[in-house]
């Protein structure tokens, strides 16, 4: 049993999270851990809201509320997005917790006593008509690296480099168009070249292992050539107090260098709540435990540099040496598993344009497993891939009801029509024999694909096998078989096809686990084939404001295997597990675009 951290990229609580996001890092990290766990693995998965930096100040101020109300209202719309999709987080917690703020904290005292966080002076940006700092997601230039118009004062968006103001060609503001005036501020900097040969070093194992998507492998590689000191704090009066500036209230830690931290201290909390304060270690200092990192492409930068140069530089692992702080040394990642972008109708989503599609808006209309299931069939695994509504009306239609829907609903009826319970099975054909057995190897062959990140080969030869027993259905026509001489062969047809839709109903739960309990009690279980999150409401550990978390008790779900149907279990007239889409809904939602679009 191996301990498997599923780290996933902390949503923004700027606003209610869009599919693409979830596309990106919510889906397939839940896929995979719910896999995992059921493959027998100790699964850790851990998240939480990032609810520092200027977007958030920015967002509030638009709104003429706080800081702290705006990512308190946006944690709970998030919470309960994802709850509602299904995600499996051991914790769901948010980065302004005390907790966080203290662990956050130590890292940053420890890179600093290592000699890898460097104070320099530098240049900050200042609207000239109002003498306010000028947050660097708000300038805009042109990127000195690919020559982009419209790169961010943090980051181009074309060819995904980390900048900082200073480097924009002509630099502009975005709230008004003036030129920023640059004036001289103290900060402390990670010296990433200290780091730069370990990062190597750990990069070259990495592509060795020849794991890592090609993509993500060779851009962490060439961001290694560029690497210069970065700028860890932010003159910003939201954020973590740095240590030791803690009489300088409008500097605080960068909000990357904190959220990053995130995957830590949410592990840390996880084992406090669970009154086994040290029980996070087993995930982050035995060299054995396995990490995965869950992500959108425009974040790579951050899990497959900065925060293994942190992580580095806690341990004391760079040219500068060091000892580890209090939490040991601490494990790299083992992949950074992201995915590319999902448009919309051809479109980047864009929230302040209004080209979006919000994750409630799809859960209040349309099953939470049917946009998991076009997330996990046509998302953006390896290449960008484009959401539309016909395409989600088709896929759900062709493929969700007609196919595995209609499966489960021949066999359900079936069974209650002529027996009303799993009948026995008398001797087996070599075509029930041939069945069963390639069902049965589907659970090799899925299971192996998700634990590679293959998710989209992975649900294809799910719903591959569905075919085939769709297929055995039709060639033996168990509703052809009547009177008595043909009984027991009913029986003997119907539990082979009880068992594969059960055994299927396995090798789909991780991509559709609300549907996956809805299956297992058509066919008279009760509906624990996939563990589902909840959202408590809990105090915080160390005296501040109460928040909701997600959690849940995932150690229940059944293993990655056949169990064998049990004859006698009662199997009623099915209820339709999977709803039928009108054409009409294609219309709908593009009206409800148009409407929106700005
Ligand atoms: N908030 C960032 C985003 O939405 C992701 C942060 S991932 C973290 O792009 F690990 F750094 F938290
Ligand atoms: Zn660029």
């Amino acid at each position: 049993m191996t301990k498997v951290l599923t780290a996933v990229a902390w949503p923004y609580a700027n606003g209610p999270r869009h599919i693409g996001h979830v596309a990106g890092f919510g889906v397939p990290s839940d896929v995979f851990s719910r896999y995992m766990r059921m493959a027998g693995h100790d699964v850790l998965m851990v998240s939480g809201t990032d609810e520092h930096g200027t977007p958030i100040l920015v967002a509030a101020d638009a709104a003429g509320v706080t800081a702290r109300e705006l990512a308190d209202e946006n944690n709970r719309v998030i919470v309960q997005d994802l709850h509602d999709l299904g995600l499996s987080y051991d914790l769901f917690t948010r980065t302004t917790t005390r907790n966080h703020y203290a662990v956050a904290q130590e890292m940053f005292r420890t890179v600093q006593r290592n000699g890898y966080l460097v104070e320099q002076t530098t240049h900050g940006a200042v609207s000239p008509s109002t003498g306010r700092t000028l947050p660097d997601r708000y300038i805009e230039g042109t990127c000195p690296i690919c020559g982009y118009d419209s790169a961010r004062g943090d980051q181009c968006d074309n060819c995904g480099n980390q900048l900082d103001p200073t480097d924009l060609i002509e630099p502009r503001s975005k709230i008004n168009g003036e030129t920023p005036k640059f004036v001289e501020t103290q900060h402390w900097f990670l010296d990433l070249p200290a780091l730069a040969a370990a990062l190597k070093k750990w990069l070259d194992e990495r592509e060795a292992t020849g794991l890592w998507r090609p993509n993500v492998i060779r851009f962490s590689q060439n961001i290694l050539e560029e690497i210069k000191p970065r700028s860890m704090t932010r003159d910003i009066d939201w954020g973590i107090p740095v240590p030791g500036w803690e009489d300088q209230p409008t500097k605080r830690l960068y909000v990357w260098f904190d959220a990053v931290i995130g995957y830590l201290s949410a592990s840390v909390e996880w084992a406090r709540r669970l009154g086994d304060a040290d029980r996070w270690r087993e995930w982050w200092d035995d060299p054995e435990a396995l990490s995965y990192y869950f992500m959108g492409k425009d974040n790579i930068t951050f899990h497959s540099q900065i925060w293994p140069a942190e992580l580095l530089a806690y341990n004391g692992k760079g040219d500068k040496g060091g000892e580890p702080g209090e939490y040991g040394e601490l494990n790299l990642p083992t992949e950074v598993v992201s995915s590319e972008f999902l448009t919309m109708e051809g479109k980047q989503f864009s929230s302040s344009r209004g080209v979006v599609i919000y994750v409630r808006d799809v859960l209040a209309r349309y099953q939470p497993d049917a946009l998991r299931y076009f997330i996990s069939a046509a998302g953006p695994e390896n290449q960008d891939s484009n959401f539309t509504w016909a395409e989600f009306v088709r896929r759900t239609n062709d493929e969700l009801v007609a196919g595995w829907g209609n499966l489960l609903n021949r066999t359900a009826t079936l069974i209650a029509k002529n027996f009303g319970e799993i009948p026995e099975a008398g001797e087996p054909t070599a075509e029930d024999r041939v069945l069963l057995e390639t069902v049965e190897a589907a659970f090799t062959t899925v299971g192996g694909l998700i634990e590679r990140h293959r998710q989209k080969a992975a649900l294809a030869e799910a719903m591959r096998t569905v075919a085939e027993v769709n297929r055995y259905v039709s060639d033996s026509a168990p509703w052809q078989l009547k009177g008595d001489d043909q009984r027991a062969r009913l029986g003997t047809v119907l539990h082979v096809m009880a068992q594969a839709v059960a055994d299927c109903n396995v090798l789909l739960s991780p991509f559709l686990p609300h549907s996956a309990n809805d299956v297992d009690r058509v066919l008279g279980g009760v509906g624990d084939v996939a563990p589902m999150p909840e959202i408590r409401e809990v105090e915080d550990l160390d005296g501040g404001p109460a928040y909701p978390i997600l959690t849940g008790e995932y150690s229940a779900a059944p293993r990655w295997e056949r169990k064998p149907v049990v004859p006698g279990t009662k199997v009623g007239k099915p209820a339709p597990v999977f709803r039928k889409l009108d054409p009409s809904v294609v219309d709908e939602e593009l009206a409800r675009l148009q409407a929106s679009a700005s």
